[in-house]
């Protein structure tokens, strides 16, 4: 059962204390309330896609207590810190390149080069200052279940499977952050939230851009917000090709395993809780060895496999799915 606190500095701390052990913790934000882990710990990350029950991983929002720790993780183009200057903290969050080398887990961004970053007000702020690291967090609900925006809510949802809920009251604002993208001098609204979009408009004294939301919901598998391989990938492999390079998992090895180019195993004990953790950053090892195929072993469906196995079928077929194939690995 998870620890219910106020908000003072000793709850502040403890906060901060149990995040770093790699625990779950649900803070307030203005927005809603977030499920947070540690964003450089793969572990405490790989925890949050397993409370949620999401059967994907997509990327999450890291959230920074200060314009400089944003400035450790990410590039900041001019328009960027403009909106930064003007509505940080609050709800608004911006698609930014990560840093090469910057000590974010790659299950955070999906693989992507790129990072979400928003600045909260109030008490997660506190908590990220105190932690002195960024806190990934998505809203803190089940996977399919609306956002939780009360300490109750989210303790009767998710309170058997997380460390820690910090109560603040009822959320602020009560609908997620607005996110944008700057693309070259045009800013991109990516999700309609909290800030509403004619702010940053009377801002920027120009319109925004909007990608379409309900071709983006009907066909996910085709969003730019999806890592993907060059090299072709090949699943359920049970014999490999020479010269393809072999993602494994588990103690069994695939026939002609010894003659692939390169080897790396997800998880040689079969924790597919491991195997999330290594899933990104070994796509892109095996991406850059110049092999012919990316062969992939069986991974089981149970618990973090589906999200494991939902991200596989998108990086085998990266830009040609249907929609009805998109439905049926749903
Ligand atoms: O208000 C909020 O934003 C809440 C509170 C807790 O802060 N957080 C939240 O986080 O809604 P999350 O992780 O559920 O938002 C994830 C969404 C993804 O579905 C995706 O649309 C977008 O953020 N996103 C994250 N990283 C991205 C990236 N690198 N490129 C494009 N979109 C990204
Ligand atoms: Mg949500």
């Amino acid at each position: 059962m998870a620890t219910i606190l106020g908000i003072d500095e000793q709850a502040i701390l403890a906060a901060a204390n149990v995040l770093a052990q790699g625990k779950l913790v649900a803070i307030p934000t203005e927005t809603v309330y977030g499920l947070a882990a540690d964003a450089t710990n793969g572990s405490a990350v790989a925890g949050i896609f397993e409370a949620k029950g999401r059967p994907h991983f997509n990327p999450l929002i890291c959230h920074v207590s200060d314009i400089t720790m944003a400035e450790r993780y990410a590039e900041i183009d001019p328009i960027s810190r403009q909106l930064i200057n003007a509505f940080w903290p609050g709800p608004l969050t911006l698609v930014l390149p990560l840093k090469p080398g910057a000590d974010i887990h790659p299950l955070v961004a999906a693989g992507l080069d790129t990072i979400a970053l928003r600045m909260p007000r109030g008490v997660a702020r506190k908590i990220i200052a105190a932690l002195d690291r960024p806190l990934a967090a998505p809203s803190a609900n089940t996977s399919g279940k609306i956002s939780g925006t009360s300490a109750l809510a989210v303790e009767e949802d998710l309170g058997l499977k997380i460390a820690m809920i910090l109560d603040a009251g009822p959320s602020e604002v009560g609908l997620e952050s607005t996110i944008v993208k700057v693309e070259g001098n045009r800013v991109l609204m990516l999700r309609p939230g909290g800030l509403a979009a004619e702010e940053i408009e009377a801002l920027l004294g120009e319109k925004l851009d909007r990608i379409d939301q309900r071709a983006a919901i009907q066909a996910p598998g085709m969003m730019a917000s999806h890592y993907a391989p060059m090299t072709g990938v090949r699943l359920n492999v049970r014999e490999v090709a020479p010269g393809e390079a072999l993602l494994a998992f588990g103690p069994q090895r695939a026939i002609g395993a010894s003659e692939a180019k390169a080897i790396l195993n997800l998880s040689t004990t079969g924790s597919l809780h491991e195997a999330a953790t290594n899933l990104f950053d070994f796509m892109k090892r095996l991406d850059a060895t110049g092999s012919t195929m990316i062969a992939v072993e069986p991974i089981p469906f149970n618990g973090l496999g589906e999200a494991i196995n939902d991200r596989l079928i998108r990086a085998a077929a990266p830009r040609a799915l249907s929609v009805t194939e998109m439905e049926q690995i749903k």
